[in-house]
């Protein structure tokens, strides 16, 4: 497979989800945590519609609540109150399976890049698929066994971000920037419909911090895919077509 069919099944998987479903649709959106007696209201009853096909920035100070919005979106975390559709789905029922809906729907990119130090870059990027593996093992039969990719999908993601030269590397091995690509390439492997990126250039210089950007942007150009970024990185807002600027819990025009 090369690296444009990869491209184009990311087309395919975003064409799939897009019919008339926003990526995200959030009304009333509440997130309130609890420390004991002390109550943190992170999210404030916010209300964000995102259409497939967007690259989003949401934007904002320390502690205004972007993580927890993306987990929210991210099916990581359930809100205290209000509703919010994911790809077409309301995930606020209670009977809605979120770890399943995750796993085939949304990849994540995090600041840390959390790759595992002992895997060479291939292993990690096929770490999301190892769950239907799993499954096939135990012979419960899955419909995601159908669809576990194999090491060639892996290094055409790798030769995708850039970094087909870098198959063999362990994490220890790579820059961060190159990491970083790593971890782009494994939440691509299970061609989500949506891309989640919690500030994922927060620990890279600033030449390193173009080029990751510039991934995602071109992720989202040339297959259309949602990209969702949270970043507190001034110099990247003008670079969004849209920017949701959240302070204090709350979405700010
Ligand atoms: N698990 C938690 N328990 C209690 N309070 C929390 C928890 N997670 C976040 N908070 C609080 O909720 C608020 C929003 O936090 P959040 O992590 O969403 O902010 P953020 O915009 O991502 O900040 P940063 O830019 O520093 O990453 C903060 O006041 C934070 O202290
Ligand atoms: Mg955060």
């Amino acid at each position: 497979m090369r690296s444009d069919e990869v491209r184009s099944q990311i087309t395919e998987a975003r064409s799939q989800n897009c019919g008339q479903d926003p990526a995200v649709q959030a009304r009333s959106l509440t997130r309130t945590y609890r420390r004991g007696a002390e109550k943190i209201k992170a999210l404030k009853g916010i209300d964000l519609d995102i259409k497939c096909g967007e690259f989003v920035g949401v934007v904002g100070h320390s502690g205004a609540g972007k993580t927890t919005l993306l987990n929210l979106i991210g099916l990581m975390d359930r809100p205290t109150e209000g509703k919010l559709g994911v790809l077409g789905t309301d995930v606020t029922r209670r009977a809605v399976r979120l770890d399943a809906l995750r796993r085939k729907n949304i990849g994540f990119v995090f600041q840390e890049f959390y790759l595992m130090p002992t895997l060479t870059a291939t292993e990690n990027v096929l770490l999301p698929t190892m769950w239907g593996k799993a499954r096939d093992m135990t012979g419960s039969g899955s419909a995601i066994v159908d669809r576990v990719p194999s090491r060639d999908r892996a290094k055409k993601l790798l030769d995708l971000v850039g970094l087909g030269h870098r198959m063999t590397h362990k994490p220890s091995e790579l820059s961060g920037g190159e990491m970083q690509r790593v971890a782009v390439a494994r939440a691509l492997v299970n061609s989500p419909r949506l891309l989640l990126a919690d500030e994922p250039t927060g620990n890279l210089d600033t030449a390193t911090r173009d080029g990751v950007f510039s991934l995602l942007l071109a992720l989202n150009r040339d297959s259309g895919l949602t990209v969702i970024v949270a970043t507190h990185d001034l110099g990247l807002e003008s670079r969004f077509t849209r920017v949701v600027r959240l302070e204090d819990g709350a979405i700010v025009k």
